[in-house]
């Protein structure tokens, strides 16, 4: 009998066929498949908290506009480029009441996931300028990303914001921009995998910078609404979603529709770009291109050369869910307010047995509980963890792959289920017993 939960033997014959150099970077992928193998082979469930996908049912209201769509023959007719006009029109309508800010349908254009928002604003980005041909990552990020930047061919710098929150950002943040080589700079907020929120005084640095240098903001607003310590939930009301918005007019909104409406498998999102930014032309754009305005070469180059366009009927069923939450008819933040739910106990279960949380504040104001939160234990990096919580039956992915200098792993709460608490504390407790803290 092992001293384990789950026979260790095994755990370390499946780890050693997946040939990973270093345990500690292993992708979210491997992880997937390790936990999914050992489980097959000991009978034992794992508890998955590797994977950042939705764990709730799609918003009913999207899957009804969507097959209404469907059943109206859209599928036989290709989307127009610019985006659905009902789409532009609640996508704009949707951030007015929930941002506060104004933007015109006319420059909220759909994309095949917020990953394609990305890639092609990575692009436009990377070309508007010559010499600036660089992204700046806030980090800890989406691992993703800086994979799009590789297969693009354009650079990156990046920095953990881990030792440089409200004030420190200002000066961390200049060092990059100075160079003058910094196209854009991109963060996710509430931020993946950490679930650190900036807040305004940290978006005012951030749009000042991008006035002062000339810098495009890319805000990924993936987790749209879901810091649960406000209520953003009602729209034309304050609380208002912060953003760099309030600060540039030098910025786009990448707005999903995966996790705020549980829409992931349909690939829907919005690019929101400033109406200033849309129109704005740029010389390396009519170099290359003829029409030099970042909008039209956003939409009616790039976007066209890599999907013309983005799913029709899904573009109906993202319509009828921002027009749902304008009209105040669906609250889509206490759908997902379950998240934080399952945060709170998990964090709870981790902390009494000896774990702590390593990004656990904003500035001086608790994480909110959401959708992810990180963990360490004392004494283990990032790696050794990751591989030790094997052995009991937990999967999650180590910092190390996100941009984060620190020591610990990236949990999400989305997979989680109902039984699995008592599990993981019984679980957890067994682990301290046999790690004991100095
Ligand atoms: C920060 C961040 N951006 C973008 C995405 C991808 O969003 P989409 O499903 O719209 O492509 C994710 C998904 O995990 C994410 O965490």
């Amino acid at each position: 009998m092992s001293n384990t939960p789950i026979d260790p033997v095994i755990a370390e014959e499946v780890i050693s066929q997946f040939n990973i150099p270093s345990f500690g970077k292993a992708t979210i992928r491997e992880v997937v498949a390790i936990a999914s193998e050992i489980e097959k082979k000991t009978g034992e469930e794992f508890i998955h908290m590797e994977m950042g996908v939705p764990g709730l049912k799609p918003a009913q209201i999207g899957v009804d506009a969507e097959i209404a769509a469907l059943r109206n023959g859209v599928a036989a007719i290709y989307p127009i480029i610019d985006g659905l006009p009902e789409l532009k029109k609640e996508t704009s309508r949707f951030i007015k009441a929930f941002i506060d800010i104004n933007i015109s349908p006319e420059c909220c254009v759909p994309v095949v996931g917020s990953m394609q928002g990305t890639f092609a604003s990575f692009l436009t980005c990377g070309q508007c300028e010559k010499g600036k041909d660089t992204i700046l990552f806030i980090d800890p990020g989406f691992p993703v990303q800086k994979q799009q930047i590789t297969v693009l061919g354009l650079k990156y710098e990046s920095f953990d914001v881990y030792d440089f929150r409200g004030a420190k950002l200002e000066a961390k943040l200049e060092s990059f921009l100075a160079k003058g080589n910094i196209a854009a700079i991109i963060y996710s907020n509430p931020n993946n995998p950490s679930w650190i929120c900036l807040n305004e005084e940290e978006l005012a640095i951030i749009g000042k910078l991008s006035n002062k240098y000339d810098t495009i903001i890319l805000e990924d607003l993936a987790y749209f609404g879901m810091d649960f310590r406000k209520d953003f939930g009602t729209p034309f009301q304050p609380p208002y979603i912060p953003t760099v918005a309030r600060y540039t007019e030098n910025y786009a909104l990448l707005i999903s529709g995966s996790k705020a409406f549980s829409y992931a498998g349909q690939r829907i999102a919005v690019v929101a770009m400033s109406d200033k930014l849309y129109n704005r032309e740029y010389p390396g754009l009519t170099e290359k291109y003829g029409n030099g305005a970042y909008g039209r070469v956003f939409i009616h180059r790039v976007l066209y050369a890599i999907s013309s366009g983005t799913c029709h009927s899904a573009q109906y069923a993202l319509a009828a869910m921002f027009k749902g939450a304008s009209d105040g008819a669906f609250n889509f933040v206490e759908e997902v307010k379950e998240y934080g739910k399952r945060a709170k106990q998990l964090k709870e279960i981790f902390c009494n047995n000896g774990f702590y949380i390593v990004y656990d504040k904003d500035l001086g104001e608790d994480i909110a509980d959401g959708f992810y939160f990180t963990i360490g234990y004392p004494g283990m990096t990032g790696g050794e963890l990751m591989k030790e919580l094997i052995y009991y039956g937990v999967s999650a992915i180590s910092l190390e792959t996100t941009g984060s200098n620190q020591k610990g792993l990236r949990a999400c709460t989305s997979f989680i289920k109902d039984h699995q608490y008592d599990l993981l504390n019984e679980r957890m407790q067994q682990f301290r017993i046999y790690h004991p803290i100095d």
